[in-house]
């Protein structure tokens, strides 16, 4: 086949070009399904506890990755301001992840541990009165909603189907371990988890 008829036929030209990117798509792409580094938990992450998990699923309710991103670029700033840089065996049970890119707010990739339980539900309820200067919007309804504890268990059997190992005892223990508590506990016992299963990172 001569260059001419690729030049002169968008047909082929299309097909073409169609295969190049396939080649350098699937040389860049498919590698990460097969390396340990991004396929493997780091040593000592534990899948969110059936609290946690509900957290979670507020977190994205109410599009709180909107504003913050969990995922700390490997960079001297970003580690001297949030913390040791993110990896990728930190959020293999997380389906799907959070990182993003969008900062409004900062990154929480390692807020764990860093305020007190106090600290956020004051914060979540009106971050103003302990930030005056915030542009956070207030969510004082978590604390008056009570979880679905109903459901915890059917999202934990499905995080298992895709990898997560939770144990039938933890399936069976969900919907007692968080009937009866607010919204706001599930947020706060998911904020206070994120980054701590690296050791040495925060
Ligand atoms: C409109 C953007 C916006 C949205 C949406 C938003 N935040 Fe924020 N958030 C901010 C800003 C700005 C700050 C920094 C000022 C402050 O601490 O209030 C912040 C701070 C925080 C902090 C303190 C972080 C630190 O290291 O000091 C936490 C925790 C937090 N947000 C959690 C949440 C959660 C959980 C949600 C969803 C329920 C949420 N945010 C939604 C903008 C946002």
């Amino acid at each position: 086949m001569s260059h001419e008829l690729v030049e002169k036929n968008v047909a082929w030209m299309g097909v073409l070009i169609f295969l190049v990117v396939l080649v350098g798509g699937a040389v860049e792409i498919l590698p990460l399904f097969f390396l340990k580094s991004t396929t493997e938990p780091v040593a000592g992450l534990k899948p969110y506890t059936a609290l946690q998990l509900e957290g979670r699923d507020i977190y994205i309710r109410e599009g709180c990755y909107g504003c913050h991103s969990q995922m700390i670029r490997p960079f001297r700033a970003e580690a001297e301001r949030y913390g040791r840089y993110s990896v990728a065996g930190e959020s293999v049970y997380d389906h799907p992840f959070q990182w993003g890119s969008k900062r409004t707010g900062p990154d929480l990739a390692r807020v764990g541990g860093r305020y007190s339980d106090d600290w956020h539900r004051v914060h979540m309820t009106n971050p103003r009165d302990l930030v005056p200067e915030s542009n956070m919007p207030a969510y004082p309804w978590l604390a008056k909603r009570t979880l679905n504890a109903a459901r915890t268990g059917s999202k934990m059997v499905a995080l298992r189907r895709v990898g997560v190992p939770y144990s039938d005892a933890d399936i069976e223990g969900a919907e007692a371990s968080v009937s009866g508590r607010s919204e706001l506990d599930a947020v706060v016992a998911y904020l206070q988890v994120l980054g701590t299963s690296l050791k040495g990172a925060q």
